[in-house]
């Protein structure tokens, strides 16, 4: 009877998940997805913990180091989760990554231990070890891009890396062979196997430079759903692999949908190092015209005039906290008459969606955000673009330097625009740290000084006119 209700609340686990998931989708239910499928796993560990028994009728008995474990670590999670910084998400969902293929990397160890070893039994002793392998790469490279992008770790890159990294794959996977056939258990080769496995995950994430770190991220989140799904199929725990399956494929579509945004392919995000350097060079190395600046009074009669303003929100629109004074902007040009709409570039900022959480957190309404496509079309018949701490994304160098670290990269075209205001403090470059052309155009003016400063008297300016 206990065994039908576990096997019913495993059910309705991975019904959630699949629920949650497809709410993800849009902004809207995101919010309910996470909850939805957050409920159904709560409820699939509830019941492993109460209602599970092993082939003997034992039940669980360890509810203290179980309950304390779980205390500990939503104490630290909320806090972590609370605390965090918008610009500092994608460390965290690495840190948070890097557990969970630990986890799966310790459930191999654990069963690898426990297991008694008969002949013939190769399929199970290789899952146990695709876990430990799977995961514990996960793990380690997911440290690693957590110091790259707290800025503690810095890239590495040695004659040969490539061939070394895969040598050391192989090997890690020739022994990971070696032990799946041998039949017997030896902890020596496994604590050898795991060493490998850790410095496999280093030297892979290692060399990636900073700006592919978010493919790197989603690339490990998809290893460690596929390491869970391991431990899955080791439990015969229908929810635990239906969650690394869905954690798997979904990490690798986000994956590939991130290359395709940067136009790379995955190969050349491992082996290449884009955005490793920073330093703010021409990329052909040519001299620039002058820029030309507006002022704030001459800011605001463009917009209050124009019948349609585009805004492109960026990392430097994140780092200044911006998102609730470009809505109330917004809302005033709108009752101005003027049509406004956000032109959002898939990789904008610094993780995947990071433009539109930042937006839905202001309450900015979504049939606002046109996708880089989308805007493209609309560039042309667009009065004004305003530019808020974006760069690479409007770097037209993407299209036109052959030479440029970006070239391939799409972007928004907003130099079809009528005119364009960019806001940033400098001419620093942005991400990829090259020079950027749009700012030299003659239709281009910028408005300089911190995002949230500019927008709050550009407000003003305009509530005024
Ligand atoms: P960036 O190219 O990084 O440019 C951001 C700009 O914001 C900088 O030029 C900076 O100029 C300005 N800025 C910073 N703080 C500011 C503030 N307080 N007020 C006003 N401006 C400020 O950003 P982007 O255009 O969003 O492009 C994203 C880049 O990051 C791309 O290269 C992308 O490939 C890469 N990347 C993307 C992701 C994903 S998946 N989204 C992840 C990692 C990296 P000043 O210093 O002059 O102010």
């Amino acid at each position: 009877m206990e065994n039908s209700i576990l096997w019913l609340t495993y059910i309705a686990g991975s019904i959630t998940f699949i629920l949650g998931l497809k709410m993800l989708s849009h902004p809207e239910s995101a919010r309910r997805g996470n909850l939805v499928a957050a409920g159904g796993m709560t409820l699939a560990i509830l019941g492993t913990i109460f209602l599970y028994q092993d082939s003997e009728g034992n039940k669980l008995h360890n509810y203290l180091w179980i309950f304390g474990g779980i205390l500990i670590g939503t104490i630290v999670g909320t806090m972590a989760a609370r605390r965090v910084k918008m610009t500092a998400m994608p460390q965290m969902v690495s840190l948070f990554n890097g557990m969970g293929g630990a986890c799966a990397a310790i459930i191999s160890i654990i069963e690898y231990q426990h297991h008694h070893f008969v002949s013939g039994d190769w399929n199970i002793v290789g899952v146990i070890l695709a876990g430990l392998l799977i995961g514990g790469v996960s793990f380690a490279g997911s440290m690693i891009a957590f110091g790259k992008l707290n800025g503690n770790v810095t890239d590495k890159v040695f004659p040969a890396q490539s061939i070394i990294n895969m040598l050391v794959l192989l090997l890690t996977v020739g022994v990971g062979i070696y032990l799946t056939f041998l039949g017997e258990q030896n902890m020596m080769v496994l604590y050898i196997m795991i060493a490998m496995c850790l410095v496999y995950g280093v030297l892979f994430v290692m060399p990636i430079g900073g700006a592919d770190m978010p493919v790197v991220i989603s690339l490990l989140n998809s290893f460690t759903g596929v390491a869970a799904a391991c431990a899955g199929f080791i439990y015969n725990n229908q929810v635990m692999l239906t969650g690394g399956i869905l954690v798997g494929s979904a990490g690798t579509i986000l994956t590939i949908l991130m290359c395709r945004a940067m136009n790379r392919s995955l190969l050349n995000v491992i082996i290449g190092n884009f955005g490793g350097g920073s330093k703010a060079v021409s990329a052909d190395g040519k001299e620039r015209g002058n820029i030309k600046e507006i002022s704030l009074s001459d800011a605001a009669v463009l917009l209050s005039y124009s019948k349609k303003v585009m805004i492109v929100p960026g990392y430097g629109l994140a780092v200044a906290q911006a998102q609730h004074t470009v809505h109330e902007l917004e809302k005033l040009l709108e009752e101005k008459g003027v049509e406004v709409k956000y032109a959002i570039h898939p990789v904008a900022g610094r993780m995947p969606g990071h433009m539109n959480v930042l937006l839905a957190e202001a309450d900015v309404s979504y049939d606002k955000l046109l996708e880089m496509e989308a805007a493209n079309a609309e560039f042309a018949t667009t009065d004004a673009v305003i530019v808020i701490g974006a760069n690479d994304v409007v770097n037209p160098a993407a299209k036109k330097d052959s030479s440029s670290p970006i070239y391939g990269m799409p972007i928004l075209e907003v130099e079809q625009a009528q005119n364009v205001i960019v806001m940033k403090r400098s001419m620093n470059a942005g991400y990829a740290g090259i020079e950027n052309e749009l700012f030299y155009e003659p239709r281009t003016r910028m408005l300089f000084g911190d995002a949230k400063t500019s927008l709050q008297k550009l407000t003003t300016e305009v509530k005024a006119n």
